[in-house]
């Protein structure tokens, strides 16, 4: 197992995104539990890039609601209808929502004050059922693009096969 919490802003995202995949991999080897993986993902993720806030939200009544799962950093909202704040929209649409600035966002929940932008990227099972969301705050402006939508849609595909 590669036991090294890395620090990868050093490098290009997309470069960055293949090490974190990689080392993601090597360390769930063999462990089929949704639990580990997300708990795993959220720290690599988090302290690979220095985050605010990186976890997932669990679909707890499909369509309706969401619940807080495995992250890092400060305390988290616990609950989020489908359709609120940027977590719900992402969940009501089925797709990847980025927000540059976080106060433009119409009904963006602030778990944290410090946050300026956001990536909500949705987790689907094997069925192609959506089982979670995965969200990412920034203390800093405009933090994700096109790299962090394809490198996180990427290590989150774990959850559908
Ligand atoms: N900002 C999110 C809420 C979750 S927390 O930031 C951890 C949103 O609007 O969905």
């Amino acid at each position: 197992m590669a036991e090294e919490t890395l620090d990868l802003r050093h490098l290009p995202k997309p470069e960055a995104y293949a090490q974190l995949a990689e080392q993601i991999d090597a360390v769930l080897e063999g462990i089929d539990d949704d639990v580990a993986a997300m708990a795993t993902v959220s720290c690599l993720v988090h302290h690979a890039f220095a985050h605010l806030w990186t976890g997932f939200y669990r679909v707890v009544e499909p369509g309706r609601l969401l619940r807080v799962g495995p992250y890092q950093g400060t305390l988290g909202c616990l609950e989020i209808p489908f359709g609120q704040g940027v977590c719900g929209t992402a969940a009501a649409d089925g797709r990847t929502v980025v927000v540059e600035d976080v106060h433009a966002f119409p009904g963006h929940i602030t778990c944290d004050a410090r946050s300026r932008s956001e990536i909500v990227v949705p987790v689907t099972d094997r069925t192609g059922a959506l089982v979670a969301v995965f969200d990412i705050d920034s203390d800093r402006p405009a933090a994700f693009d096109d790299a962090d939508r394809d490198g996180l849609e990427r290590i989150l595909a774990r959850f559908a096969r």
